[in-house]
This record gives C-alpha cells, sequence and structure tokens, in this order.
C-alpha cells in the first residue's frame, strides 16, 4: 500500500475538540484514555470489565447520511476505535453556567443517586434512551439500564427520574441534537478512506481502508488479534493482561455491518453489532426477540458483534446454539479466497474452529423459520440481565401427521463447543411427538454430553436442566406453558 494511502495517526472529535493521536499505548482503552490524560473524571471506573457500567459515554459514529449515537463502556472499548467517532463524555451535558442537563436535573429532583458513584454512567444511558427514543416506555427506559448497577439507590427512583425527563421533552433544544449537523460535517471532514498504521517497535495498529484491505493485512500478519466490538478483546487486556501485539480493528467497515433481508434468510456482515441486528431479527424471527434483549446489556449490544460471538469459539457464547439451530452458514475469507460452511461444522474442539491462518468471518446467513416449523431458544443464567449463560438450548422442530420429521436441538454450556444433541436428535426423527416419546429420548442427553461444574452450575444441574428444557419445549408446542397452563404463544420463544 502506497504511503499516501496510509494514515499515521488516528482523528476523533472529544466533545467539541479535535484529537489527533500518533504516540499511544496500543492497548489503551478509552476510560484511561479520558481519566489520565484528558483530566475527564466523570467517567467512573468500577469493574473495568463491562458489567457495572459506570464508565458509559456516547459515541456517535457516521452511518450512510447519519450521525448515529450510541452508549458503550469505556473502560473496555480501545481508543484506537474512535477513528472517525464523535466521543461525548458526561462533562459535554454541562449547560452554560454550569447548569444542569434536564436528566440530571431529573435524577437529582426524583433522588436518583446517593453515593453518586454509578450517576455519571447512569446519566449517560438515559441520555442515550431520551436522546434517541422520545416515546421510550417502561420496558426501554429498563431494557436502558440493563447495563447500568446502582448498589444502593435502587431503580425506583432512576426509573422515575427517566419517566419524568421523558415526559417533559424538550430533545429539540438539546445542544448535541442542535449541533448535529455541524458535528456531521466535522466527522465527514475526517473521512479520508486511508489505512491507518500506527506502528512501536513492538506493536501494531492497523484500521484497514476496507474489507479487501483488511483480507490484504491479515494474510500479511495470520496472527495478528481483530478487534470488533472488543467486549471480549478488552477484557483479554483488562483482566488477563495480555500483550497483544498486532491489532486490526475492524468496526468501522461499513461493508461488514450489511443488513440484508431476502426471502427465506437474513444475512448479515460479521461486523453488525447485536443493536443493530436486533430490528431485524425481531421482525423476521420473533422467537428470538426477547433472547436478544438477554445478550449483555445495552452497551455491550451496541459495541459486541455476531461475527465476534461466533469467531471467539466460546462454548457459552448466546448466538452459536440458536443459529446451529436454525441452520445458519458463515462465510470466512483469507485473502480472495472465499468460502462457506456450515455453523455447526465452525466448533471442532475447545479453543479450535475451522479457520485457517489470515482467514476471517466475513458473513452470517441464517434461514427463516420455515411456517409450520417451531423454534424457540432459552437462556439459563443467574440473572435476568447482563450474564453470561450458565446453559442455552435451541430447539427446531419440523412435524408431519404429528411425527418428527425434522430436529435440531443445540446447546451451549454443555460441552467444549456449542454442540447439537445428535443421539436425542436421532431418537425423535420418525417418532409420534408425544410426552412419552419426549420423555425417553431426554434420557438419552448424557449419551450427547458430559458437562463441567463450574461456577456457575454443576455437571448434574446443567443435565437436567437441558432435558427439562427440551420437556418445556415440547409443553410449548402442543400449546402448553411449562408449569401445565395453556399457552397462547405456540410458537414463541422462550427465555427462562
Ligand atoms: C459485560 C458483558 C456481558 C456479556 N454478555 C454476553 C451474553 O449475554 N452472551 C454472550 O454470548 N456473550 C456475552 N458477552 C461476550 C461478548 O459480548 C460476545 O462474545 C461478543 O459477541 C463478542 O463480539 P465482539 O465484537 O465484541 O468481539 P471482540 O471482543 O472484538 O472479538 C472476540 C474474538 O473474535 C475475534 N473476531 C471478531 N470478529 C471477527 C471476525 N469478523 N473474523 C474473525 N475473528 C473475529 C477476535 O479476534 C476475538 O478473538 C458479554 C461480554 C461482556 C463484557
Ligand atoms: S467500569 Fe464497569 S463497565 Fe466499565
Ligand atoms: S448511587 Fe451509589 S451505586 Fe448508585
Amino acid at each position: 500500500m502506497g504511503a499516501d494511502s496510509v494514515r499515521k495517526s488516528i482523528r476523533f472529535i472529544l466533545n467539541n475538540d479535535l484529537v489527533e493521536l500518533d504516540d499511544f499505548e496500543h492497548t489503551q482503552n478509552v476510560l484511561d484514555f479520558l481519566r489520565l490524560e484528558q483530566r475527564l473524571r466523570g467517567s467512573k471506573e468500577g469493574c473495568a470489565e463491562g458489567d457495572c457500567g459506570a464508565c458509559t459515554v456516547l459515541v456517535g459514529r457516521l452511518v450512510g447520511n447519519d450521525l448515529v449515537y450510541e452508549t458503550v463502556n469505556s473502560c473496555i472499548r480501545f481508543v484506537a476505535s474512535l477513528d472517525g467517532c464523535h466521543l461525548v463524555t458526561v462533562e459535554h451535558l454541562k449547560g452554560q453556567n454550569g447548569a444542569l442537563h434536564p436528566v440530571q436535573a431529573a435524577m437529582v429532583e426524583q433522588h436518583g443517586s446517593q453515593c453518586g458513584f454509578c450517576t455519571p454512567g447512569i446519566v449517560m444511558s438515559l441520555y442515550g434512551l431520551w436522546m434517541n427514543n422520545p416515546e421510550a416506555n417502561q420496558i426501554d427506559i429498563e431494557t436502558s439500564l440493563q447495563g447500568n448497577l446502582c448498589r444502593c439507590t435502587g431503580y425506583a427512583p432512576i426509573i422515575k427520574a427517566a419517566k419524568s425527563v421523558l415526559a417533559a421533552g424538550g430533545q429539540k433544544i438539546d445542544p448535541l441534537l442542535q449541533e448535529r449537523n455541524k458535528i456531521q460535517s466535522r466527522l465527514r471532514e475526517l473521512v479520508d478512506n486511508k489505512r491507518v498504521e500506527i506502528f512501536t517497535d513492538t506493536t501494531k495498529i492497523f484500521l484497514p481502508a476496507d474489507v479487501d484491505d483488511l483480507a490484504e493485512i491479515l494474510l500479511q500478519y495470520p496472527d495478528a488479534t481483530i478487534v470488533a466490538g472488543a467486549t471480549d478483546v478488552g477484557l483479554w487486556v483488562n483482566k488477563q493482561m495480555r500483550q497483544l501485539p498486532i491489532l486490526i480493528f475492524i468496526s468501522h467497515l461499513s461493508q461488514l455491518q450489511k443488513l440484508e433481508q431476502m426471502d427465506d434468510e437474513i444475512r448479515l456482515g460479521a461486523g453488525v453489532s447485536y443493536s443493530q441486528a436486533w430490528p431485524i431479527i425481531a421482525e423476521k424471527i420473533p422467537q428470538l426477540d426477547e433472547f436478544w434483549g438477554r445478550i449483555g446489556g445495552g452497551q455491550v449490544r451496541n459495541m459486541g458483534t455476531i461475527g465476534g460471538n461466533i469467531a471467539n469459539g466460546s462454548p457459552i457464547g448466546d448466538t452459536p446454539p440458536a443459529l446451529i439451530a436454525l441452520g445458519a452458514s458463515i462465510g470466512l475469507r483469507q485473502g480472495n479466497k472465499k468460502r462457506s460452511i456450515l455453523l455447526e461444522d465452525y466448533f471442532i474442539a475447545y479453543g479450535k474452529q475451522d479457520r485457517q491462518q489470515g482467514e476471517f468471518v466475513e458473513s452470517i446467513n441464517i434461514p427463516l423459520v420455515r411456517e409450520g416449523d417451531y423454534f424457540a431458544v432459552y437462556k439459563i443464567s443467574k440473572r435476568r440481565d447482563e450474564d453470561i449463560s450458565t446453559l442455552c438450548g435451541a430447539f427446531k422442530v419440523r412435524l408431519k401427521g404429528g411425527k418428527v420429521e425434522q430436529i435440531i436441538i443445540a446447546f451451549g454450556g454443555m460441552a467444549a463447543i456449542p454442540k447439537r444433541a445428535k443421539t436425542v436428535e436421532g431418537a425423535l426423527i420418525g417418532a409420534e411427538w408425544s410426552r412419552q416419546n419426549i420423555g425417553l429420548a431426554a434420557k438419552l442427553m448424557e449419551e450427547d454430553f458430559s458437562p463441567l461444574s463450574d461456577v456457575r452450575g454443576s455437571a448434574q444441574y446443567r443435565s437436567l436442566v437441558a432435558k427439562n428444557l427440551l420437556k418445556r419445549f415440547y409443553l410449548e408446542t402442543i400449546g402448553k406453558s411449562s408449569d401445565g397452563e395453556d399457552s397462547q404463544v405456540a410458537q414463541s420463544a422462550g427465555a427462562a
């Protein structure tokens, strides 16, 4: 790549100021940058792992002709990924002569803060909601707070504050919204479609110019770490102190963020975040709607990508079991070579996936649920919100004349990889879809899985729950809820 097509710095707007950086720690996170270098200490560090939301900031980025602001956890977001973005911190909410922003004023009036440690993060989450969704209802408010932990106030006054500021309106006179056009044109001026390279003797940062460039860089540096939403990689740095000498950032690549609706499937770029995918998923595969809202919290869903959830190969990632049950496939690319494989074949063994050196996940194809098929996914975790699965089970069945014509059962958290229950499936194919046969098949779960015991659950617990989920699925397909009550939504997904 020629020198004139490479930039040696990143550029972004911090509140009102243009920032250009060409020399910084390659794994530096946004929170450290704000607190230690910019002396902007409104954003707090609680957990440093994306869980508590005390560090919440807004990041605005150009999406087509629009400027979209999203809440993110600054503790796990890398500074390098801010190139071309508008970073908004709680300090920017201050009005003339230090006046409180309406969201802050509502928190004061409704007594939404006690020790105050969580408050800047909560204000930023509510600000993101107020700005993007003035019509927000109770569920929207609760969803916007999923990623914010308050240990002392309790959520009732915070929700009251959210309701009162939403009811008061006033978004039109909000400075950030008023300045939207100005910020948008300032961000457009930063777009030069160049590759970014920032090197030291021991580290390298790349921001590819486009997907072809990503493929080229990966061929040259097959051991580099791809960073998409950083909701996993950020923790490797903060918690495991991993060094990761070569980082390739991809969250700016719009070619990896395409969402396409075909007649019988959804095609997603690997860089599509959970939040970006949610509306189309909810509309086309409504059985996944509630489940989707249980992946992380708002900030994690705004950052984390489906491609990252698959590529990391985790046995407890939430989307793989659901996508395997739906028969999803993924597109992989190495240089100019492209191939497509079934998602279930991607996972080989713990820490081992069918991905070659220099290859990356480019896309995910998700077949829609056919009319008459039953599909459900159940996430079992210790907390309802912002928690990793203990296990996750996904089921899809096609019946013909009361018998099972096709069935896919996939679990996360039951083996070293997301895996199908093929023995159980085999016992059910061709069999009558009856309570008795489900009971018999469930007994075979142990032939498919020997789960581990860990802090989230014992092996016995996991085995028992897996069997019960199969029974629950059966009951739901025949119009009974798992406690025996008639169900209104025989084809709906549940989220335990
Ligand atoms: C607070 C918190 C809550 C969470 N809750 C959940 C949850 O409820 N359910 C759940 O499943 N997960 C959860 N996670 C984990 C995480 O959010 C997901 O695994 C997420 O999807 C990872 O995507 P990412 O874009 O952030 O990946 P990154 O962290 O950027 O990358 C993850 C891995 O994938 C690789 N990678 C990323 N994109 C590609 C690509 N296109 N091609 C090849 N390799 C790639 C990276 O190199 C890295 O190895 C949570 C994480 C946090 C911090
Ligand atoms: S410090 Fe807890 S989410 Fe960032
Ligand atoms: S006010 Fe103390 S943690 Fe929320």
